[in-house]
């Protein structure tokens, strides 16, 4: 996962703050599927790795996530609006890579405590 983040990360579209991310989901058969940020000129379209991965997932068909790697300079952690796209597939680990050496593992409950989620709607 760790090597699929930092290879995504090689294919982000980030001009404007050229903060390059990549994020490689795990899905729950094992499939790992990868994403990049994509910003836009019109700034609040830009859109997170994390995401373009977890959505990149569900439109191939899988709704059971199970951990998310990030690659990002300095180690970045994911932002709010992502953890909360983590807990609505069931991401329950979160692997932070940066771009070189020994990565760091979380669990998403460290990172969005008692978090709003799926369950809460039922
Ligand atoms: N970004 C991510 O892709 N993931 C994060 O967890 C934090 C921020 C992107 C969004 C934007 O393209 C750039 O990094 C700077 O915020």
């Amino acid at each position: 996962m760790v090597r699929a983040a930092r290879a995504a990360r090689r294919r982000a579209y980030a001009p404007y703050s050229r903060f390059a991310v990549g994020a490689a989901v795990l899905t729950a058969s094992e499939e790992i599927i990868t994403g990049c940020n994509v910003e836009n000129a019109s700034y609040g379209l830009s859109m997170c790795a994390e995401r373009v991965a977890m959505h990149r997932a569900v439109a191939e068909g899988h709704r059971r996530l199970k951990a998310v790697a990030v690659a990002a300079p300095g180690g970045a952690m994911p932002c709010g609006a992502c953890r909360q796209v983590m807990c609505e597939f069931g991401i329950t680990h979160v692997v932070i890579a940066g771009t070189r050496g020994t990565a760091r593992l979380h669990t998403l409950a460290d990172l969005l405590p008692d978090a709003f989620g799926p369950a809460d709607l039922r």
